[in-house]
């Protein structure tokens, strides 16, 4: 049974639809992102779940029961926000307690719970102190436990690691997922940073423009997306508009293997794309024939840019031990013919701005 259900959902501000038809339906126990470019509708689709606003079309069902019309602070559901959402004057224990003590348990129940959920995020010496004593990534810790406290049904989070340093936005983003897995509880998590999505998360929700574009777990959604505009949100890439022929695909006069264009006809123009970790680096003439523009020392491994003759920039990443060239020398491109994707050309939309 799934705990989650949303039945094309659709809210309009204004004259103006923010989400238009939006189904989506979490799993038991379910850890599923919402991905997307600011203003696509993430905040607004979680406070439709959440029961802040009303939908102007669509229902929302929890553990098969219609709750569209049940108010916020009847649903049963745990938040957390991007930051700063504690009671400054109340300790730790107190605003975990405090969804408690709302609902009457009594002091000594209150107490002990909060306790137990300040030992689960890693909080127990901190029970007294007040939310100024507490860094940013602690405070988001007791803003978990307070969400869990209240044994919710459902957990909803809204870019809580965003203010946070990008190291302790990493530690807790594992800290999180290690809870949420503990307790069992299924989660909904927004954010805007793709791999924040794919690392943390069962399925991945990219929305574009009040619409879900593409629903499924991380590899597939970087592997095989399905549109452009997926592609490029969730990675790095470089494209190429591409002629099917009977080797493979067609760039800039030379003919490359891809085991992809076996779908497709002959002499259909197409679009694929290459991530960085796909292209291979060969002598100039096995391959697409460029030029090494920069190298780029990323530890484990380096990335080449890779100016190509009449086909655009290309990036390659290696293990570092295997990269051996220099800014300067010329290269060939290939890649692993399993690898590109292949899109239809159709409605294109201009490249992303870096
Ligand atoms: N209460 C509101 N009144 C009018 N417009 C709103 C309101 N809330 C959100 N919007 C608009 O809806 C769109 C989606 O917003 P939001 O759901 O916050 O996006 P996201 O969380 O993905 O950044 C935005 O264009 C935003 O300006
Ligand atoms: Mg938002």
């Amino acid at each position: 049974m799934s705990s989650l259900e949303a039945v094309s959902l659709r809210k309009v501000y204004g004259g103006r639809t923010v989400l238009a038809d939006v189904s989506l339906s979490l799993g038991e126990g379910e850890f599923v992102s919402l991905l997307g470019p600011s203003g696509c509708g993430k905040t607004t689709l979680l406070r439709l779940v959440a029961g802040f606003e009303r939908p102007d079309g669509g229902r929302v069902l929890l553990d098969g029961r219609d709750i569209t019309g049940v108010p916020a602070a009847k649903r049963n559901m745990g938040m957390v926000f991007q930051a700063y959402s504690l009671f400054p004057n109340m300790t730790a224990e107190e605003n975990v307690g405090f969804g408690l003590r709302v609902r009457g348990e009594a002091n000594d129940a209150r107490r002990k719970r909060a306790r137990e959920m300040l030992e689960l995020v890693g909080l127990g010496e901190h029970t007294h102190k007040y939310p100024h004593q507490l860094s940013g990534g602690q405070q988001q810790r007791v803003a978990l436990g307070r969400a869990l406290a209240i044994r919710p049904a459902l957990l909803l989070l809204d870019e809580p690691l965003s203010a946070l340093d990008a190291r302790v936005r990493v530690q807790l983003r594992d800290e999180i997922r290690r809870i949420q897995r503990e307790i069992g509880v299924a989660a909904l998590f927004v954010t805007h940073d793709q791999e924040e999505a794919l690392s943390i998360s069962d399925r991945v929700a990219v929305m574009e423009q009040g619409r879900i574009a593409q629903l499924g777990e991380p590899a597939a959604i970087y592997e095989e997306p399905e549109s452009l505009f997926v592609a490029r949100f969730v990675g790095q890439m470089a494209e190429f508009d591409a002629e099917i022929d009977a080797g493979g695909v067609r760039i800039a006069g030379h003919t490359l293997p891809a085991a992809r264009a076996a779908g497709h006809a002959p002499g259909e123009r197409v679009h694929f794309f290459l991530r960085p970790e796909h292209v291979r680096l060969v002598a100039p003439a096995d391959g697409l024939p460029g030029l090494v523009e920069s190298r780029t020392f990323n530890g484990p491994t380096t990335t080449f840019r890779i100016m190509l003759a009449g086909a655009g920039t290309v990036l390659a990443t290696l293990p570092t031990s295997e990269a051996r060239h220099a800014p300067g020398e010329t290269v060939g491109i290939s890649w692993d013919p399993s690898a590109p994707r292949i899109l239809k050309l159709g409605k294109t939309p201009p490249p992303q701005e870096a």
